[in-house]
């Protein structure tokens, strides 16, 4: 079990309804270490590169717009099988899919503001977490 290090977002909804410390609170208390973390806005430019497989999608705008409406939270999680066990915590995309128990099950009625978004693979984390932080601001 190898430790692996992900980048997870408290999406503008999440921030603006307070959850914050419930989202950070999950992990913490599952054992993982929050390794960075900052509140920041983000710009249109870095948007667009952190969703850039999304690119041909037809909520690609809407999807830009929204995680740029306001200021989110960045954190890198890290430990054993940290990229799948966070993306089980969070609960699947679709509202009617994310299970009671989950943070996306617990707090989201919508496929958008959906209050979370980690990385799914290896290769996304690698590709996400510098979008968001020097290397030497993971300890
Ligand atoms: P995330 O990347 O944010 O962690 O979410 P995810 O992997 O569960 O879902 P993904 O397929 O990567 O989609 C990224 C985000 O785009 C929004 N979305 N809207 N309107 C739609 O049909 C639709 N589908 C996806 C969601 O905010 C989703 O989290
Ligand atoms: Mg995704």
């Amino acid at each position: 079990m190898a430790d692996e290090r992900t980048l997870i977002l408290v999406k503008p909804d999440g921030v603006k309804r307070g959850l914050i410390g419930e989202v950070v609170g999950r992990f913490e208390k599952k054992g993982l270490k929050v390794a960075a973390l900052k509140r920041l806005q983000l710009s249109k430019e870095k948007a667009e590169t952190h969703y850039a497989v999304h690119k041909e999608r037809p909520f690609f705008g809407e999807l830009v717009e929204f995680i740029t409406s306001g200021p989110i939270v960045a954190m890198v999680i890290e430990g054993p099988d940290a990229i799948g066990l966070c993306r089980k915590m969070m609960g699947a995309t679709k509202p009617m899919e994310a299970e009671p128990g989950t943070i996306r099950g617990d707090f989201a009625t919508a496929i958008q503001e959906n209050i979370v978004h980690g990385s799914d693979g290896s290769d996304t984390a690698a590709y996400e977490i510098p979008i968001y932080f020097e290397e030497s601001e993971i300890i």
